[in-house]
């Protein structure tokens, strides 16, 4: 038995999210640069874990999926639907603190669901969901292996870190999806070419424009912050070295096991999905 099959990780939590503490739009160390990087982060979460859901609830009927990965795969919709609703709950604040973000999130929506998604199949999409979730999983390996956000505001750590924490509780769900129903290097390479370069684009090209809105792109502070964040602090490296196991043949989600890293963060209570019991458990999650 594959480890992702031994590892049943994915555990419901529940917290009334609220930013309150968040009194300054440099919330991680005092950096502009790097705090508009994971904000832009979060204004990507929603959307994409909508298509993940859309994607992989597909896969719910399919014979291959036993009973086991249904409800693991309702908790996983369970998850992704809070980190959601968290994020979103976040975006009040941004634009509390001056942060314009409407004209960037419409695009590249528009860009990622209008134009790319419906030009693939149900094949490459679940490939893409799972590509995607290994760059999650990897930035939430560096993030809490490393303790980046030390310095960030209290409840924008705590909300990144129980993110971050799940995204490695639910690595192999997706994956685990795709092998049972399309197996194969090249099925799983497939939507790393696209939804790899997709995610760092968007990411990138959302910085700048936040940067250059509030005239801080291009400028040698905002270079220096991102030199020490991501060269000189080793972010970059440790981060490419995981994504880059994606490419190899014998890649399995639980290859590297960091479920320590996803228990010891500062996690809000963990509640027992009731999904098990429920009927509404699909339809309700997917109203989240
Ligand atoms: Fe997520
Ligand atoms: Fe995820």
């Amino acid at each position: 038995m594959s480890p992702s099959l031994r590892l049943n990780t994915v555990k419901i939590r529940r917290h009334r999210w609220c930013f309150e503490d968040v009194g300054n739009r440099d919330w991680l160390a005092g950096s502009a640069a790097v705090s508009r990087w994971f904000d832009v982060y979060t204004l990507l979460v929603p959307d994409n874990e909508s298509f993940y859901i859309r994607t992989l609830r597909q896969c719910t009927v399919d014979a291959a999926i036993d009973e086991f990965d249904s409800a693991e795969l309702f908790r996983f919709f369970r998850q992704e639907s809070l980190h959601g609703i968290a994020h979103r709950a976040y975006w009040r604040k941004m634009r509390d603190l001056g942060i314009e973000y409407s004209d960037f999130l419409r695009f590249i929506n528009w860009v990622l669901y209008s134009v790319v998604e419906p030009k693939q199949c149900l094949r490459i999409r679940i490939s893409m969901v799972a590509a995607i979730e290994h760059v999650n999983a990897c930035l939430g390996n560096t993030v809490l292996k490393g303790d980046l956000f030390v310095n960030a505001t209290g409840s924008l750590r705590k909300m990144f870190y129980w993110h971050f924490a799940e995204e490695i509780e639910h690595k192999a769900v997706a994956h685990k999806v795709l092998d049972r129903l399309y197996p194969g290097y090249f099925n799983r390479i497939f939507g790393a070419l696209i939804a790899f370069p997709a995610f760092f684009c968007a990411v990138f090209v959302g910085t700048a424009y936040l940067l250059s809105k509030e005239g801080k792109f291009l400028t040698r502070r905002t270079a220096t912050e991102l030199f020490k964040f991501w060269i000189r602090d080793g972010v970059l490296k440790d981060l490419a070295f995981h994504l880059c196991r994606y490419f190899r043949t014998s890649f399995e989600p639980w290859e590297l096991n960091d479920h320590h890293l996803a228990s010891s963060a500062e996690l809000p209570i963990r509640r027992n999905s009731p999904l098990s019991k429920s009927s509404r458990s699909l339809s309700t999650l997917l109203r989240l």
